[in-house]
């Protein structure tokens, strides 16, 4: 993880990497640090803790500089402290570095470095490349084949940035495994994980592939691979516009994420629905339709938030394209035995697209020979990039931790996929034209439920000081329980489970008491009955009960303390629609705790190690 930005020019580059790590902090918030070069010496500042603590230091002590790299850190060998923050420095200070990844193989190499007489600072493993670079330097090098030569002997992953004061007229950059991309300005350029960082100032990026290095000059960037051939780079123009990335006059961009979502949603759709032929037209699909309809099976594969979404999907495509469907844990998939046959189809679905388990898991189905589909909100990201053909969700940049808007984009997304592949196989014009309809009525529909929204503070109130929370659903309301749940626990620290209702006899019913909350989602679908049938077993036993339910259902509210009404829609949309109070709930509830709810403690958005 970690965020990494880096600028050379004639303006003052502090100010620059300040607002750039600002924008990666999503990446990991334990320490920062900046280091400028500064007449003939690196010049280094960090702290522990967020950019704010760092932005004031950097002020107190007037640090200025054209050259400068800057780190966001999310702890993975070492404490996040200020000696193991980043950037990390050679022993005459000549020389630092900026890394994100895992070096795997540090501690062989701090072992020799340190025969040889080096001394170690931090308990980091990116301080070995900087030793490493140093080392060749002192064999008499030059500094780009030093780098190269360091990044030789590495295993593992990196995103590194390096400047080094006897060559000041460049940064050096790497990329193994973590996104790195350079922005091309006039007469200056920038560097950063990812395009949010550098947005505000060019529009003009080159992506940085795997195992490639380039010198960037205030005016030119030459980039080779790591065995030095050269690289030929195309420059992409970014569509992203720079208030996209700001909080919009909200508080939080978690609120402003949630509140974009009648936007957000219409984005993932627009363009693609061809109500005539009751069919979706993808145009990262386009050639693979048949291959993709003619699948024997279809795998979807992802990581947390993305992974629900994902079991949403296994239940649209199994319900209307007669195929059948699994879904995997991408940190899983990788270390059992997947059986993968050339006839399956593989979807990978990532916010990020940077990912690292879900990256490993599609290159392992890329390597035994299956169709492997990207499902990826960051364009130009790892996994779009890598995978055979793709679906861009266009939710636009989502920066506060907890996913949101990427969650619904991802369910229309496969919506769409879901009714292209149907209409390739028995779905009729007819259904294709009703779910078209259903997914056009959607934005409308998730304003009404926004508009709940002070409503739904004041069921936070009530429960903010619970210590537990039960999320409960059926069918395709199921994957809606585990993403409620997920949410309540990573940004306000109330432990939360989700079940599928009828599974809470089994076993969580046990904990039921009078203080334990039960979110039910129970809208008026083909399980409803049943689902009452559950939330009067949790009254019998006194648990609270709050409902998502139907905005026509007036029987539930005498069944439970408080209900949340949203509008009806066919099953298959319904989690777009049932999710969004729960983010609501989880978001009050996290305000109201006090917490820092874009923020949340030991997570960071893309989590770009295994
Ligand atoms: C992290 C984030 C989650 C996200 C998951 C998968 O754990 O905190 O919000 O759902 O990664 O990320 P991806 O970018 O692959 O969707």
């Amino acid at each position: 993880m970690c965020g990494i930005v880096g600028y050379i020019g004639d303006k003052n580059s502090v100010p620059i990497l300040i607002s750039g790590l600002k924008r990666l902090e999503y990446r990991g918030y334990d320490s920062a640090g900046i280091s400028v070069l500064d007449s003939d010496r690196c010049s280094i500042i960090k702290s522990k803790g967020k950019v704010s603590i760092l932005e004031k230091k950097v002020i107190e002590h007037k640090l200025n500089g054209t050259v400068g790299i800057g780190h966001t850190r999310w702890a993975t060998h070492g404490e996040p402290n200020e000696i193991n923050a980043h950037p990390h420095s050679n022993e005459d200070g000549t020389l630092t570095l900026i890394h994100n990844g895992i070096i795997e193989n540090y501690s062989t190499l701090k072992k020799t470095l340190q025969k040889r007489g080096v001394t170690f600072k931090s308990e980091t493993d990116s301080e070995v490349i900087v030793h490493l670079i140093d080392s060749f330097l002192k064999k008499g090098h030059n500094f780009f084949q030093s780098v190269r030569y360091a990044l030789n002997s590495l295993e593992g992953t990196y995103g590194v940035a390096v400047i080094y004061s006897k060559e000041p007229d460049k940064i050096i950059v790497a990329r193994k495994g973590s996104p790195l991309v350079i922005g091309i300005g006039d007469e200056e350029n920038f560097i950063a994980s990812d395009v949010n960082a550098i947005v505000a100032y060019t529009s003009q990026v080159v992506y940085l592939e795997d195992d490639e290095i380039a010198e960037i000059y205030r005016d030119r960037f030459n980039a080779r691979t790591i065995k030095d051939i050269e690289a030929v780079k195309e420059v992409v123009e970014l569509e992203m516009a720079a208030d996209e990335v700001d909080k919009g006059g909200f508080e939080h961009f978690m609120l402003k994420e949630i509140m974009e979502q009648p936007e957000s949603v219409f984005n993932a759709m627009r363009g693609r629905l061809l109500f005539e032929d009751g069919i979706s037209k993808l145009g990262g699909l386009k050639g693979f339709e048949q291959k993709i309809a003619d699948s024997e099976r279809i795998i979807i594969s992802a990581c947390g938030t993305s992974w629900h979404a994902a079991l949403v999907g296994e239940y649209m495509l199994e319900q209307f394209c007669e195929v059948p469907v699994e879904v995997d844990y991408a940190s899983e998939f990788r270390y059992r035995n997947p059986i993968i046959k050339k006839t399956d189809t593989l979807i990978f679905i990532s916010q990020s697209g940077e990912t690292a388990d879900t990256l490993a898991a599609m290159r392992e189905a890329k390597r035994k020979g299956a169709l492997v589909l990207g499902v990826c909100n960051v364009v130009g990201s790892s996994i779009a990039r890598e995978s055979q053909a793709g679906v861009y969700i266009h939710a636009g940049p989502e920066i506060g931790v907890a996913s949101t808007k990427a969650f619904t984009a991802q369910l229309i997304v496969l919506a769409l996929i879901t009714l292209m592949v149907g209409r390739h196989k028995s779905l009729s014009l007819v259904d294709g034209q009703n779910i078209i309809r259903e997914i056009q009525s959607l934005p409308e529909k998730i304003k009404k439920i926004l508009s709940l929204n002070s409503e739904i503070e004041k069921i936070a109130e009530k429960f903010k000081d619970a210590k537990n929370f039960l999320y409960l659903g059926r069918g395709y309301n199921f994957p809606v329980a585990l993403e409620g749940a997920l949410k309540l626990k990573e940004i306000s620290y109330i432990h939360a489970e989700g079940y599928p209702a009828a599974e809470m006899k089994h076993g969580p019913i046990a904990l039921i008491d009078e203080n334990m909350p039960a979110v039910f989602i129970a809208p008026k679908d083909s399980v409803y009955d049943k689902v009452i049938s559950n939330i009067e077993e949790v009254r019998a036993r006194k648990g609270r009960i709050i409902a998502i339910a139907s905005e026509n259902d007036n029987k539930i509210d005498s069944l439970v303390e408080y209900s949340i009404k949203i509008p009806d829609t066919i099953r298959m949309l319904m989690p777009i629609l049932s999710v969004i109070p729960l983010q609501m709930l989880a978001y009050h509830i996290a305000v109201k705790r006090g917490l820092n709810v874009d923020q949340p403690r030991n997570l960071a958005k893309s989590v770009t190690v295994e």
